[in-house]
């Protein structure tokens, strides 16, 4: 599909994305807009040197593509500059490699942050509340009354949630949490939450003036507080060597029996394989899971886990958000065809 087919600068997106704004935005600076109609879900490297061709000056691309060294020298023989991905996480881009040819690397914060939150809380409640067994009880037509022992979950209220990895969107899911479920906080990152750690003692002021219990937070020292006292633990760390299985057997076996464990960063930061063999042993452990190990994968016996909610990487999905990283996408390749800094570049 071609947009403004006239126009100077050659831009490729390797998928059709939402909305046209960002189509607008390019072509309005005369940019011609070639976008890939490919059926299949997943390109491969050859498809996309395909798409590069001979003459291109920014790519748009995606977090299911391999976007490294062959890709980076080949966008820059073939003239391009500019390079983004339409995702906040870029483990899929080999930024060293884009460096070395001169290929400026953008990616698209902000935009997803309270939607993918949003998502993180959904899957939360999900497990909580049984949510997804219990609809797929009622569809079976099994339902024959109610029960007091029916479906029976956990309450979050006066619940600790444990976030680990508190930046942008690990602080909007904390937020959600603590206001929408009045549960209290214990967080592990690297870098303070300042902003967080605020929040919740204002909103438990708030709540003690009101005559309820207060709210409160801890900043863990370890990660292992986090797994030890949480009851629902979120995930939000980027992936990189140090995230890989950050959640193996031994930090499975710290949680508690009855935790609930949610992930809507990274597949590789739980060891996919003994998190079946964890939710086979314990009925009562609950997970989240809106990614996975080996993408579009599950490690075998997953889907099977009536203790697991299974959602297809979906986090950043609605309509609004979407539209806006197909925009920030939009923006960082045009500035830097432009000669301006990209707009948003994870270097720095
Ligand atoms: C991201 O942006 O990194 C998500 O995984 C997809 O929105």
């Amino acid at each position: 599909e071609v947009w403004n087919p006239s126009g100077k600068y050659r831009v490729v997106s390797t998928k059709s994305m939402p909305g046209t704004r960002w189509i607008n935005l390019l072509t309005a600076q005369d940019c011609r807009v070639e976008i890939c109609t490919e059926k299949k879900t997943i390109l491969s490297v050859e498809d996309i040197l395909a798409l590069i061709g001979d003459r291109c000056d920014g790519v748009i691309g995606q977090l299911t593509e391999d976007w490294g060294e062959v890709l980076f020298s080949a966008l820059k023989r073939a003239g391009g500059t500019a390079f983004s991905n339409m995702a906040v996480g870029y483990n899929n881009v080999d930024v060293s490699a884009a460096n070395k040819y001169g290929v400026a690397v953008g990616n698209t914060p902000g935009v997803l942050t309270e939607t993918t939150a949003e998502l993180a809380a959904a899957l939360s409640l999900a497990a909580a509340r049984r949510i997804v067994e219990a609809d797929q009880f009622m569809r079976a037509g099994l339902y024959d009354g109610w029960l007091p022992h029916l479906f029976v979950g956990n309450l979050l209220k006066g619940q600790t949630v444990g976030v680990i990895g508190a930046g942008r969107i690990g602080s909007a899911y904390a937020r959600m949490m603590i206001e929408g479920f009045k549960m209290n906080l214990i967080y592990y990152d690297l870098y303070q939450a300042t902003r967080l750690e605020k929040f919740v003692t204002a909103y438990g002021q708030f709540l003690k003036a009101n005559g309820e219990q207060p709210v409160t937070w801890k900043r863990a020292a370890t990660m292992v507080d986090v797994l030890r006292e949480a009851d629902v633990i979120s995930l939000h760390p980027i992936l990189d060597k140090t995230t890989y299985h950050l959640i193996n057997k031994d930090s499975l076996a710290i949680m508690k029996k009855e935790a609930i464990l949610v992930n809507a960063s990274r597949g590789p930061v739980i060891d996919e394989a003994a998190l079946v063999e964890h939710l086979k042993a314990n009925p009562m452990f609950r997970v989240g899971l809106d990614v996975f190990e080996d993408e579009p994968f599950m490690k075998p016996g997953l889907a099977e886990q009536k203790n697991a909610v299974i959602v297809p990487h979906i986090a950043s999905a609605s309509k609004w958000t979407r539209e806006g990283m197909a925009t920030l996408a939009a923006l960082n390749v045009l500035g830097k065809i432009k000669g301006y800094p990209i707009w948003s570049d994870p270097n720095r």
